[in-house]
């Protein structure tokens, strides 16, 4: 049976029966979770920088080549093409005394000439130029090449451990979901725009993302009307977690049975959710919304780096328009929904209301979040 089509009939039988995934049981999470700086910090570090992240997309950096820069949580990278296609991150920071060497978001070239002496590195990370090396001394090159972070590609991500020297099993830490990514075809897709939005804090963004029980009172004019509030089907692969909604249309999967449902995928919305930060909506051919996800300085900011995927470079005004409707909406459902309520959360986590959060049965994929947060920050103190 394909995954649409188990889904399908998962998310009809709640549908049926008014009901949804739930956990077997409710969760409190203390609020010093979401205040404690130093904990949170401690955390930061051990979710963060002792694994693997998903950092950006294949496409972005699609042939060899091509290049893409971005700072994440301090860290400028830069991400390489080479021309045997393998995919490189370096630290975006020359190795003489530690200009940025790339200012450019993104393009296509071989080379990188660090703005402030011109020593040149190729997009292996060798240095290949000393410029008056005469006068400057010998360089040893071998050595000082760009500092290169562990970095593999699978299903279309691209994942790095942001400490130098730290590698990590991709296909350990990814499980069974590789798979499931895979089926989402994310190199396939083209980039329609690239955005950045400021967010709350770390713990109290992500779970937003991570339960539909607010979809119908959050988004009653965007994605609320489409989709059945309340009703979740709910998968996990080690961190990683599957979340399938049902849209209004399911009911009419009533009047024609399974073997004959012709796109089960037509009658639910799928996202991924790939642990600790990355979100993956997608409408099979149609529209992707990707939102990259990263903690602040502190506990109470975020920053979330989104792409606007199509299935096809929109060439049409109506297949233009059609991506920038979905563009625009999902900007007013993350953008002015959600944050805007969870900026509401932040701002009063230390106004003594609550000593904890009661997180329901029918909020399972937050509560898995927590749970494997926990256990990073646990086995980080050696617990
Ligand atoms: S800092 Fe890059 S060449 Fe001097
Ligand atoms: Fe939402």
């Amino acid at each position: 049976m394909s995954d649409a089509l188990e889904l399908a009939k998962r998310a009809l039988k709640h549908f049926n029966e008014g009901s949804t995934d739930r956990a077997p049981s409710q969760m409190r999470i203390p609020l010093s979770a979401y205040t404690d700086e130093p904990r949170f910090q401690a955390e930061r570090e051990a979710v963060f920088f002792d694994n693997p992240i998903a950092v950006a997309l294949s496409l972005e950096v699609a042939k060899p080549g091509d290049f893409q820069t971005q700072t994440i949580m301090g860290v400028p990278l830069l991400l390489t093409r080479d021309r045997n296609a393998t995919v490189h991150c370096f630290i975006n920071v020359c190795r003489h005394r530690g200009a940025k060497i790339c200012q450019e978001k993104k393009g296509h070239q071989t080379r990188f000439s660090c703005p402030y002496h011109a020593w040149t590195y190729n997009n292996k990370g060798k240095l290949v130029g000393v410029y008056g090396e005469d006068s400057f001394g010998e360089v040893d090159r071998g050595a000082m090449g760009l500092t290169e972070l562990s970095c593999e590609e699978r299903a279309g991500v691209i994942f790095v451990c942001l400490t130098p020297g730290k590698s990590f099993d991709i296909d350990t830490w990814l499980g069974g979901f590789t798979e499931k990514l895979s089926d989402q075809q994310l190199a396939d897709w083209h980039l329609y725009t690239e955005r950045y939005l400021d967010g709350a804090g770390w713990k109290a963004t992500m779970d937003g993302y991570l339960e539909v029980y607010h979809h119908d009172s959050v988004h009653g004019k965007t994605v609320g009307p489409h989709t059945v509030g309340n009703l979740l089907v709910h998968d996990t692969w080690g961190a990683h977690q599957r979340m399938a909604f049902a849209r209004k249309n399911i009911q009419e999967l009533n009047h024609v049975s399974p073997e004959a449902w012709e796109q089960p995928e037509s009658y639910i919305r799928v996202v991924h959710s790939v642990f600790p930060n990355l979100s993956i909506s997608a409408i099979l051919g149609g529209q992707c919304l990707v939102g990259f996800i990263f903690p602040g300085d502190n506990s109470a900011t975020t920053v979330t780096r989104q792409l606007i995927l199509s299935s096809e470079v929109p060439t049409t005004a109506e297949e233009r328009a059609a991506v920038e409707t979905f563009s625009q909406m999902t900007l007013q459902a993350v953008r002015d929904e959600d944050y805007a309520l969870v900026a509401t959360v932040q701002g009063a986590l230390r106004s003594g209301a609550n000593e904890s959060f009661l997180i329901g049965r029918n909020e399972p994929a937050v509560q898995h979040y927590h749970w494997e947060i926990e256990k990073l920050f646990n086995a980080s103190r050696g617990d």
